[in-house]
Formats: C-alpha cells, sequence, structure tokens
C-alpha cells in the first residue's frame, strides 16, 4: 500500500518536474493529502522537494507557528547580563535512567528493586540522633512493655475493630504489626499520611512478639539545612505541560512568553530581571501526545505525533541561544508512561540536535546548576498520593512534592495507577538533598519550602479541559514561572490573565 503510494508521488512530482527526496517521498506517502502539499510547494516555486521543506510546511499549515517567526528575530533591545556569562551546570547522568533502561520486570528484578530501595530509605532513617532501630526479628527477645525503635516497610494499613490504625510493617527478614492508639491523635494523624510501601520508623512500647504499640513516628526526610546561594546572581525560569498539538495550547500567550523572553515586549525594569534568566527548565508533556486517553484524537489540533515535536521544536527555538534549556518527559511524550521515564528520543528531536543549549534528559533527573542540586520529576506519583491519602489537594501540587521529598522517594505506591519499572538502580530514590525540586504534571503553580530546598511546581499552557471540568479542577495556565537563585524570590509572570501577581 505504501509502495502504492510512493509511486503514486513519484508519478505526480514526474509530471510537475519536481524532484522528490526519497525521506520526502516517505514522509509524503503518510499524508492523504500529497498532491495538495506538493501543488502549494510548486506554488511557492519549491522544485527540489526536501524532507525540511515537508516538515516546515506541515508544521505552518497545521499550527500557526509560522506567523511568529518576524516578530521574535527583532533585534534585543537590551543586552542581558546572562548572555555575557558561560553557563555552570551538570547533568547528574549517574541518576537519569536515559539509556540505561535494563529491568527485564521479572520477580528477581522485583525483589531487588524492593530491597534496594529498603536498604537506602533504612540507612537514611538511622542517620538520624536519637533513633537507634533493631531488626523486626529483635522484638521476640525485648521483654514486655520495654521501647523498642523498628524501620520497616508499610505491607498492610487498616483500621482495627476498636478504631486504631494499624501498620503490618516488614524488614528484610521479618514482620510485625503497629498499633497506632486513636487517643493519641497527633501520632495517628502523622501516621495516616503513610501508605503502602512507605518505608518509615517507629518508637513503641513492646506489646507480644508481634506487635508494638507505637508512640512515635519518622519518615526518612531530608535533614534540617540552611539554605544555599549560588556565587552568581542568576535566575532559573520554569514551565511545563505545554502539550503543544493539543486544541487548547494556548498558542498565542506562549508566544507572548516567548517574546517576553527575549525582551521585546517588557519594560526597561523588567528587562534587568529577564536579563538574569540563565536557564530554562520544562518539567513534562511537552506535547499532547497520540493516544494517550480515550477520544483524545478528536481534541488534537496536530494530529501526527512528529508534527507535534517539530512544532514544539518550533517554539523552543525562539527561546535565547544564551539560555540552557532541560526538557524533560511527561506521560504525553513518546516515551514509556511507567516511571522512571528516559528522556525523549532523537527520532522527535531531530531538528533541535544542532542546539547545543537544549538538554533532553529523563524524568526523573537531576542537575547540578550553579553549585546547587536541582531536582526534575514530572510528578506522576502525585496523582496516586493525592487520591490516596485525603491531606493532598490537587491545587496544592506543593504540599504532594513535600510528601515525596518526605519519603525520599518519588514512588508513591507501588500497584497503583501510576506504572513503575524496577530498575536494578532504582532512579526514583532522591538519594541527594536537592537544593530545588522542579515539577508539573498538576497544570497547577504551587510553591513551597521545605529543608533547605524550594519547591516549584510549574503550571501549563493548556487551557482547561473537558476532563478537568468534570473533575472540578481548575488549572493555572499561561505562568512563567522566575527564581533568583541567590534570594530564592519566585516571581509568576502571568501571560493568560492580565498582569502580574507576584509571590515569594
Ligand atoms: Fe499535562
Amino acid at each position: 500500500m505504501e509502495n502504492e503510494i510512493e509511486t503514486k508521488i513519484a508519478e505526480f512530482a514526474a509530471a510537475k518536474n519536481l524532484l522528490v527526496e526519497p525521506n520526502a517521498v516517505r514522509l509524503l506517502s503518510k499524508k492523504q493529502n500529497f498532491e495538495e502539499i506538493l501543488k502549494e510547494l510548486l506554488i511557492q516555486n519549491v522544485f527540489l522537494i526536501t524532507e525540511q521543506k515537508v516538515n516546515d510546511f506541515l508544521i505552518k499549515k497545521e499550527t500557526k507557528l509560522g506567523e511568529v517567526t518576524q516578530v521574535l528575530v527583532k533585534p534585543r533591545s537590551f543586552v542581558p547580563l546572562a548572555s555575557e556569562i558561560d553557563p555552570k551546570y551538570r547533568v547528574m547522568e549517574e541518576y537519569d535512567v536515559t539509556n540505561k533502561n535494563a529491568s527485564g520486570g521479572t520477580v528477581k528484578n522485583f525483589l531487588e528493586y524492593f530491597r534496594g530501595k529498603f536498604n537506602f530509605l533504612s540507612s537514611t532513617i538511622k542517620k538520624r540522633t536519637g533513633f537507634e532501630a533493631k531488626p523486626i526479628s529483635m522484638l521476640k527477645q525485648t521483654s514486655p512493655n520495654n521501647e523498642i525503635a523498628l524501620i520497616g516497610m508499610i505491607s498492610k494499613k487498616w483500621i482495627s475493630k476498636n478504631g486504631h490504625l494499624v501498620f503490618e510493617l516488614e524488614d528484610l527478614e521479618a514482620t510485625c504489626v503497629v498499633v497506632f492508639p486513636k487517643t493519641d491523635t497527633h501520632l495517628t494523624e502523622s501516621a495516616q499520611k503513610a501508605v503502602l510501601d512507605n518505608v518509615v520508623g517507629v518508637k513503641g512500647k513492646k506489646a507480644s512478639d508481634e506487635m508494638i504499640i507505637a508512640n512515635e513516628i519518622v519518615f526518612p526526610e531530608l535533614p534540617n539545612r540552611a539554605v544555599k546561594a549560588p556565587a552568581r546572581d542568576v535566575s532559573v525560569a520554569s514551565i511545563s505541560d505545554i502539550h503543544v498539538g493539543s486544541k487548547l495550547f494556548l498558542e498565542k500567550e506562549f508566544n507572548q512568553f516567548l517574546e517576553w523572553l527575549n525582551g521585546n515586549v517588557s519594560t526597561q525594569k523588567e528587562n534587568e530581571r529577564i536579563g538574569k534568566i540563565k536557564y530554562l527548565i520544562i518539567t513534562g508533556d511537552n506535547v499532547d501526545g497520540i493516544g494517550v486517553y480515550p477520544d483524545q484524537f478528536d481534541e488534537l489540533a496536530i494530529k501526527d505525533i512528529f508534527i507535534q515535536y517539530e512544532a514544539f521544536a518550533e517554539l523552543i527555538k525562539k527561546v535565547p541561544e544564551y539560555i540552557e534549556i532541560f526538557i524533560i518527559p511527561g506521560q504525553h511524550d513518546a516515551v514509556r508512561r511507567a516511571d522512571p521515564q528516559p528522556a525523549i528520543g532523537k527520532e522527535y528531536t531531530k531538528s533541535l540536535a544542532g542546539y547545543k543549549n537544549v538538554h533532553f534528559i529523563g524524568s526523573p533527573s537531576w542537575v547540578e546548576i550553579e553549585g546547587l542540586k536541582f531536582l526534575l520529576y514530572h510528578g506522576a506519583s502525585i496523582h496516586d498520593l493525592t487520591s490516596s491519602v485525603s491531606f493532598l489537594r490537587p491545587d496544592k501540587p506543593e504540599e504532594g512534592m513535600v510528601e515525596l521529598l518526605k519519603r525520599r522517594d518519588l514512588m508513591a505506591s507501588y500497584g497503583s495507577k501510576q506504572p513503575y519499572v524496577p530498575e536494578k538502580n532504582d532512579y526514583l530514590l532522591v538519594r541527594e538533598e536537592p537544593d530545588f525540586y522542579f515539577g508539573g504534571d498538576m497544570h497547577h503553580n504551587g510553591y513551597t519550602q521545605y529543608r533547605g530546598c524550594t519547591v516549584i511546581n510549574s503550571g501549563t499552557w493548556q487551557a482547561r479541559t473537558a476532563f478537568q471540568i468534570q473533575l472540578g479542577h481548575v488549572p493555572t495556565p499561561g505562568i512563567a514561572v522566575e527564581t533568583d537563585l541567590k534570594t530564592r524570590k519566585i516571581t509568576e509572570n502571568h501571560f493568560y490573565t492580565q498582569g502580574g501577581k507576584k509571590w515569594s
């Protein structure tokens, strides 16, 4: 069938005296309207039809991106400070699954995965002063009513007949039951936040050889740290969930953001701030994808995944070249849905290959920027966490992000909605102490500080979807977040609504 169409293209080209390169023929063969495309190129006096020419044509046709090109090539009216300094960053590849995924998904892989997770998280809890944990098997040798501290993974969680919260806890050798007395409301409230597969420490009195009555629960947590400042006075901009290709992609607003980033629509005072932006972080769902959910096809403005990425690339090319851009995938991107996700493949990002300032990395990823550690994770597991506990809300994504940091694990719970691959090296563990944690996914902005780490959730560039209306979720579209690394002051720059709301 494909060959038949290719022959038709060759015949049509010969009749019109057009030279069509083989790659262009392949691309055209996927288009029903190839004759129309070739005719329009002919009108534009294009006789040598290359793959690039066809691609450019399709992008301009399927989007309105061609219209913004002139606006953005305007010379800058100011010299940005960030354009005069070299970037200072290192992608911490040791924590990125890209090109390393090696899990066969066997039982052995799962056992190794959970063992590795337990070892790291229990050693983190053991570092806490005053928490002298014993293996669960030692409970048998402890005298009744004596106090003991234990560390384990939560394998079951339930409410007893008498209304107490109860965990079954297991370490590598034994299991026990931990009861949180309902009279201790503060303790029960903390313990309620734990979900299955979390590794926690508990202290309590021995009730039997298999049971303790808890009086304390601890999570791995980040240690209390002072906020670190970099030596140079630069800023980071962050955005997320652009969803290029969706009919609801806010193309006009996104182009305004790009013009703003180029200093074309800002005041002189604002330019001083914009000029400090040396890095741009994009936390996934860069395109809307194809077939991500039922009936998505009807909601797409661009129905070809390659063209969606081409349109995305056209936008990225408009970011000033002195800004280093770090792009991770989300569940709408053309990589596996399961976490950890590798970087978006080169086959989708070809036209950005020559752009040395554009870095496609996995989710999660770690980047050292200006001597500070940045954790980047799209954030699918927060959906699971939010739906399994009552204290989190979708319009407060930063609170869910802090909960993941407290667990030192980006995988909230195995076997929920979000799939995970048990990679030999668990890339979802928060092995380092991040200074910044950037997320996305919830289509809602949110910010907080947690033990020396600035937590930033960037919103979206997609208008409110029918699904969000159904759920009652109100997104915060069209906001570019700008963070001063020295002062950690966060500024929201609004492009969807009028005016700029500041947050600090
Ligand atoms: Fe999204």
